[in-house]
């Protein structure tokens, strides 16, 4: 479970978080959607303990993980992952090495040990298969394209299996159909890793693609979180905005929960 209560930010005189609370259930989805500026990266960043507010405090799984720092801090986010936003692979690296990253750097997600080479590659090849990117482990990064990027940041993310899981938009700047592919990948995700999970997003289709619940981040402050459908009838000026500007037919039900292709191939 992921609480943040009462957080407030300023950079000189912009205030940005201004008394933000937001809970996030053990194993859910909370998509945060809101305009460019309000804080959204800031409260990612906060929440995996590289940024500290200026009053408030946040937990993570039942640890104040704002009053924490140096070694009591890295033990504390080992357990959690991010998808930063622009993705930041290593250029330097390969695609094998890039995703091995977090196993070397932390051992095996469980003991903490580190882990023999073969075993390694093994879980490698395991995340690049999970993201459609089997095989690609020799590549560099610069070779791929941006969705390819995206999936192999995914793949550095859940090859580590983490129980908390930050995604800062995963999808923006990609063409719908990629983007729904990473949708896809994310909801697919979360059920094979039990993730407690927020996604950062503009983009509505993403976010009722895998969200549980959707929130509003404007003014310094989760304003509105509710189920999807909720979401979508609430007044409020910028979730009309929001509405308004995304082009998509308008079967929620059809946007919601999108299936990963072989849970689909499974039912039919
Ligand atoms: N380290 C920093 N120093 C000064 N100002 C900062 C810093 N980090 C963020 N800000 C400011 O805080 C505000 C919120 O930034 P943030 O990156 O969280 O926005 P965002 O909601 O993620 O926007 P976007 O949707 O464009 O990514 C912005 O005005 C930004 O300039
Ligand atoms: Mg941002």
């Amino acid at each position: 479970m992921i609480v943040a209560k009462d957080i407030w930010k300023s950079f000189g005189k912009k205030k940005v978080l201004q008394g933000l609370n937001l809970e996030v259930e053990a194993g859910e989805t909370v998509v945060i959607l809101g305009r460019s500026g309000v804080g959204k990266s800031v409260l990612l960043r906060q929440i995996i303990g590289m940024d500290k507010p200026d009053s408030g405090w946040i937990e993570v799984e039942g640890v104040r993980i704002t009053d924490l720092k140096g070694a009591k801090l890295y033990r504390a986010i080992r357990k959690m992952g991010m998808l930063f936003q622009g993705s930041a692979l290593f250029d330097s690296l390969s695609v094998g090495e890039n995703t091995a990253f977090y196993l070397r750097q932390h051992g095996d997600p469980k003991t903490h040990k580190p882990l023999p080479a073969n075993e390694i590659k093994a879980r490698v090849a395991e995340a690049l298969e999970m993201v459609d990117l089997k095989g690609t482990e020799e590549l560099a990064p610069s070779s791929l394209s941006g969705g390819m990027r995206k999936r192999a940041a995914l793949a550095r993310l859940i090859v580590y299996r983490p129980e908390v899981l930050l995604y800062d938009e995963p999808t923006t700047g990609l063409d719908p159909i990629t983007a729904q592919h990473i949708n896809r990948l994310i909801a697919h995700t979360q059920k094979a890793l039990k993730a407690t999970s927020i996604v950062v997003t503009h983009d509505l289709v993403s976010a009722l693609a895998v969200g549980d619940r959707l929130a509003l981040h404007d003014e310094g402050q989760i304003s509105v979180i509710a189920d999807p459908k909720s979401f979508m009838k609430n007044d409020h000026p910028v979730i009309r905005e929001f509405i308004k500007n995304a082009s998509f037919n308008h079967d929620l039900d059809a946007l919601m929960h999108v299936p990963y292709p072989a849970e689909a191939g499974a039912t039919s």
